[in-house]
């Protein structure tokens, strides 16, 4: 099986409390899960983890990068204006696909309308909810 990480940025961690009304009722725990059932019908053996470090997101990443595993990412507010994490992205070797619950560029904030992880992205799926997770895993079995 192939292997996928999922990886989440600051404040994930928090879905289903955090505002509801924007990212929706599912929490953190019931996403990892979902993905994980979705990889397995998808034939994706799939790593779940979330973090509000930005130093564990870049090791993440530089591990994904030399061992060469696709990535779905959502980088949260880091997407916006982190150019380590844009450096980090640029090493991937294997697929990348940016996923956001929500729309960025629908947003009223401008800091949203930007992203350093687009450039190096396969796809980029967003405005979709928590189902873009499984879009993204989708583009990744397909691929
Ligand atoms: C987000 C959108 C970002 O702008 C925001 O900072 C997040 C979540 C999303 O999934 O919609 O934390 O990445």
């Amino acid at each position: 099986m192939t292997r996928v990480l999922v990886l989440n940025g600051p404040n994930l961690g928090r879905l289903g409390r955090r505002q509801p009304e924007i990212y929706g009722y599912t929490t953190y725990d019931e996403l990892a899960d979902l993905c994980v059932g979705w990889g397995r019908d998808l034939g994706l053996d799939v790593e779940v983890r979330q973090t509000n470090h930005e130093g564990e997101l870049l090791d993440w990443l530089n591990d994904a990068a030399d061992e060469e595993i696709p990535v779905v990412l959502n980088a949260a507010a880091w997407t916006h204006y982190s150019y380590a994490i844009y450096d980090a992205c640029g090493q991937l070797v294997a697929p990348l696909v940016e996923v956001h619950i929500s729309d960025p560029t629908q947003r009223p904030e401008v800091f949203r309308h930007s992203s350093v992880v687009t450039p190096h992205a396969a796809a980029v799926i967003a405005g979709y909810g928590i189902d873009g997770y499984r879009m993204a895993l989708e583009h990744l079995a397909r691929n």
